[in-house]
């Protein structure tokens, strides 16, 4: 089947979803398809911290009335190493910013909600996904649907938001982009568990069999993450285990850690990884198809929702004929994601344990933690990369004739 559309979305991530809403917002059309189900993408457990400009960005684009209501602001993080649990208070450093938590799994409902509701297209459980004619200002986006129909759509442009595992940037001719990559030599165990928090900060700990953060998602629902080794068999992890390795980590005189049913178990391997530049042709890469941190920043949902803030009235200005925007989305977005690249390597190298290295790298960390908790330069640094840049607000749409369009 042969059909028309503006703007092909390939990926119903937070990337792909807040996409295809803010277009809608300007009047433009889109369809969006998605390999999984939708059950699977409102349940599949990832970030959880929502900076003050991804909260913002959903606030102007009309999607936070659950945000305001459930969402928990947090004004700070503890730093645990040595013994000792220190507190970074971000309001006092930053003059006011915080950070919300408020999971991804919750954007993302509230997204497909929001977009069903307004009568979007979106498309779940597609199969052999393809794009082509990217050079062209006709692009084409195939897929099979969910009852077994091939479709062929052709678009104005095409995003590519479809995570790092996605087809759209290896879509791209080869020598086109210039790839960084770091893979880091351990990953995290995290668990999602039925009991209240014990803290009412997130505490980022420091230990010497390896990093462990304590996070939440309500005021009964607790998410925690352990250091663990990248080749880790979570069949080794009885959730026993896991409970006496977390209290062991997160110890400190005085403080219990509450342990309570697993929901769920993962483990996720840690990687730095930025392409450039974010277009070919009529594709625009947004999110994890373009940029992967490690999560220790909590960075990776922030970036996905600030490039489809930029890409959303870019693909507007091209359909109106203004190339500009456009041609300036790259760079405007590469400039945060090398941000966040950086804060999210320094976070992770500071905190975790590297196999293979000796005592000396573990007195430079204290040595780095101690003065970060210990000097007001070096805690507004980290409380201002934690809290995020602002973000731009597209979701007042760009008149380009007088009245109405
Ligand atoms: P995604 O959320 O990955 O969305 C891409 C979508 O594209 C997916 O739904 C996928 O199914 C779909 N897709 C893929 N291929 C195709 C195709 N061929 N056709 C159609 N659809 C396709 N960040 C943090 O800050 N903290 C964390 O704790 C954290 N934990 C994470 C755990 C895991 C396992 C992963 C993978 C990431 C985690 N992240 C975390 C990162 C954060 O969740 C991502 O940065 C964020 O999801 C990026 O959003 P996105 O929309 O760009 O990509
Ligand atoms: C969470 C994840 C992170 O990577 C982080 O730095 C803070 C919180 C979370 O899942 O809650």
């Amino acid at each position: 089947m042969r059909t028309r559309t503006q703007i092909g979305i390939v990926g119903g991530g937070p990337a792909g979803l807040l996409l295809s809403h803010l277009l809608a917002l300007r009047g433009v059309d889109s369809v969006l398809v998605e390999i999984r189900s939708r059950d699977y993408c409102e349940a599949r457990q990832r970030a959880g911290v929502l900076e003050d400009g991804s909260v913002a960005l959903l606030r102007s684009a009309d999607l936070a009335d659950r945000l305001d209501r459930q969402g928990l602001v947090h004004g700070g993080i503890y730093l645990q190493f040595d013994g000792q649990r220190r507190h970074v208070d971000f309001r006092d450093l930053t003059g006011g910013r915080t950070v919300t938590v408020y999971a991804q799994t919750e954007v993302v409902k509230d997204l497909i909600a929001r977009r069903l509701t307004d009568g979007g297209a979106l498309e779940f459980s597609v199969t052999d996904t393809e794009v082509a004619d990217l050079d062209s200002d006709r692009p084409l986006l195939r897929y099979t649907d969910a009852s077994g129909d091939r479709h062929e759509v052709a678009c104005d442009a095409i995003a590519g938001c479809d995570g790092f595992h996605g087809i759209c940037r290896p879509a791209i001719p080869p020598g086109v982009l210039t790839t960084w990559e770091r893979d880091y030599p351990y990953a995290w165990l995290g668990i999602l568990a039925d009991v209240p928090p014990s803290t009412d900060e997130l505490i980022y700990a420091h230990h010497r069999n390896g990093f462990a953060l304590h996070s939440l998602r309500s005021p009964s629902t607790s998410r925690l993450y352990l250091q663990v080794s990248p080749d880790e068999d979570i069949g080794q992890w009885p959730d026993g285990r896991i409970w006496a390795e977390l209290a062991s980590r997160f110890k400190l005189p005085g403080w219990t850690l509450q342990q309570g049913p697993v929901l769920d178990k993962s483990i996720t391997p840690m990687r730095s990884f930025v392409s450039a530049p974010m277009r070919y042709g009529r594709l625009f890469l947004a999110g994890d198809a373009a940029h992967i941190v490690p999560p220790t920043g909590a960075k990776g949902l922030n970036l996905a929702l600030a490039d489809v803030a930029v890409l959303a009235p870019a693909l507007d200005a091209l359909l109106h004929g203004d190339e500009q925007p456009a041609a300036a989305y790259s760079a405007a977005c590469l400039e945060r994601v090398w941000r966040s690249t950086h804060f999210s390597w320094w976070m992770t190298t500071m905190l975790h344990n590297t196999p293979g290295t000796d005592e000396m790298a573990t007195q430079l960390q204290l040595s780095q933690l101690r003065y970060t908790v210990g000097s007001r330069a070096a805690a507004t640094s980290l409380a201002e990369n934690y809290t995020g840049f602002p973000v731009q607000l597209s979701a007042e749409p760009r008149r380009w004739v007088s009245g109405a369009r």
